[in-house]
């Protein structure tokens, strides 16, 4: 097994999340800022974040709050300045934080000049840029793909008579990555934060990059219902995650490993076989990390994430690094997922399972989805279908720093309201309750960073009992039983081998230092993490 002075930073270390519109305003705009990430760089030194990746900050008509691009190389005015951006990641590298951007290479704005051009005539330079298609033969789109945030994923240029395509917004024009001409641009971009001494990139929709060449049409879903989102209509067959997608990951990767110690991360919501595959095909040759989101998507059953976890270990390549996400800022937060009762035990599963960790700005306040009066709504996938629950603006909410007006985000309107909850669920208030969630998180990182076991040790799955779900960590002779209990009934457990150990980390504090031998009471909700003092199977 892997010891700890042979793992990448990237493998070692949790991975923090940034939603830059609501973390801090400095600027009192109600928006959010670079500056106020800077100033708050003593926070995630304090929480014991080595890593932090911010969701885009370029220019951008926010159309999808910064996922539409006018400008890759450059800072968006409303937060700050390239000067603020080369200040923050000067201080975060002074805290030895590593910086990780967001890259969105599968489309860019309509309003980027490389689409200005493109759209101008048949025959520009820049025409196959972008994915044109004649009308089909009967009129209308050239097929029947549809784009994520609803309808059809063409639209038609009048002037030019054709249709292109967008994956999402009709503002989102996606680009052609068959284009040499393409990859080379968006290589250059890579280079630009790079050459800044950018640690890596978070890589935007990455399975979406090659569509079917021959634009074929995507079957139904016999699954779908009244009320799904329409883009759930058909079967993705053709639209997304083409084989030649990979060849694009290996050039990607090239470009990255042109300097040393940077990562990429891809987004990709595929099932766990298909997800794999961005490892690469041989070692090195895909993505360090394709972000693993089924623990976003597997029902809060003992049972079930036991078999995720069996199945996703047993689907990594050789040398492929394992890694779990729990939010984002396209998902339910986990607090409106699981339950206030179920927040330490999501804590501790994301924190102890084997593999790099992604946490979301928040959640280690049990920051809950907010709900959004009709005036405040901002989010275009709320507009394009409202009421069914695919709007994500009640998870991008003012991060809550302080029990003051605007829980200390701004002193202005913020651009999104604060949970009703910030008066007490505050990062200021909850650094005072030594049992609260976010001393939890600070105690269990600190603790998983000091451990090999936690950070990189062998993972076994012990069992399942009820809703107790037990595993084991193990690296030489340290070695941690972790026994969470997802449900509410007080359930026991005795494993088939022989061990003892002492409490370290407990979701009830009244267990900690607690010796236990053999069989393991867990009440309802309850969590633990205990140290192994004696095994007779391992050590
Ligand atoms: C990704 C982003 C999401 C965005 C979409 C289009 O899924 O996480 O927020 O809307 O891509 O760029």
């Amino acid at each position: 097994m892997l010891v700890s002075h042979t793992l990448h930073w990237w493998q070692k270390e949790i991975i923090y999340q940034v939603y830059p519109r609501s973390f801090k305003d400095t600027s009192g705009n109600g928006i959010g800022d670079l500056r106020g990430i800077t100033q708050k760089a003593v926070y995630f030194q304090w929480l014991g974040v080595k890593a932090v990746w911010l969701s885009p900050v370029y220019p951008s008509p926010m159309k999808d709050f910064g996922y539409d691009i006018s400008d890759y190389c450059n800072i968006h005015p409303t937060l700050g300045t390239m000067e603020d951006f080369d200040n923050l990641l000067h201080e975060l590298h002074e805290r030895g934080i590593k910086l990780i951007m967001d890259l969105v290479p599968n489309h860019t704005s309509d309003v980027h000049e490389w689409f200005m051009e493109s759209r101008k005539s048949k025959d520009n330079p820049k025409r196959d840029w972008y994915i044109w298609a004649d009308p089909a033969d009967s009129g209308g789109p050239p097929n029947n793909w549809r784009s994520e945030f609803g309808g059809s994923a063409w639209e038609l240029d009048s002037q030019t008579g054709q249709y292109y395509c967008h994956s999402f917004l009709k503002e989102q024009p996606d680009l052609n990555w068959f284009n040499p001409e393409v990859r080379e641009a968006m290589w250059e971009v890579m280079r630009f934060w790079l050459n800044k001494g950018v640690d890596g990139f978070r890589v935007d929709v990455l399975w979406y990059l090659i569509k079917d060449r021959l634009l074929r049409n995507n079957p139904p879903n016999p699954d779908w219902e009244e009320g799904m989102p329409d883009h759930d209509k058909l079967i993705t067959a053709f639209s997304n995650d083409q084989p030649e997608v990979h060849d694009v990951v290996e050039e990607m990767r090239r470009v990255v490993d042109e300097y040393p110690n940077r990562l990429i991360i891809g987004e990709i919501y595929l099932p766990v076989d298909k997800l794999v595959m961005y490892y690469g095909k041989e070692p090195d040759t895909g993505v360090h990390l394709p972000f693993n989101f089924h623990l976003v998507s597997t029902e809060w059953d003992a049972q079930q994430i036991n078999k995720l976890i069996s199945e996703y270990e047993g689907a990594l390549p050789a040398g492929g690094w394992p890694n779990w996400v729990l939010g984002n800022h396209d998902k339910s937060r986990i607090k409106a997922r699981v339950g206030e009762d179920q927040l330490f035990n999501a804590a501790l599963l994301l924190l102890t399972l084997r593999g790099t960790p992604t946490m979301y700005y928040g959640d280690e306040l049990g920051m809950n989805d907010v709900e959004i009066p009709p005036e405040k709504i901002q989010d275009p996938r709320e507009f394009r279908e409202p009421g069914i629950g695919v709007g994500r603006d009640p998870q991008r909410t003012p991060m809550q720093w302080n029990n003051s007006k605007n829980a200390g985000f701004t002193n202005h309107d913020p651009w999104l309201p604060v949970g009703a909850d910030y008066q007490t669920n505050n990062v200021d208030s909850l650094m005072e309750n030594q049992h609260g969630l976010l001393q939890f998180y600070h105690d269990l990182i600190a603790l998983r960073q000091k451990e090999p076991a936690l950070h990189g040790g062998s993972f076994h799955p012990v069992g399942v009992q009820n809703q107790l779900l037990c595993y084991r960590r193990q690296h030489e002779q340290s070695a941690f039983f972790i026994a969470l209990n997802l449900g509410k009934e007080e359930t026991s457990f005795t494993p088939s081998f022989k061990w003892r150990g002492v409490v370290e980390i407990a979701s009830n504090p009244k267990r900690k230092g607690k010796k236990i031998e053999n069989t393991i009471h867990v009440n309802g909700n309850d969590g633990l993490l205990i140290r192994i003092t004696g095994n007779s199977e391992a050590g």
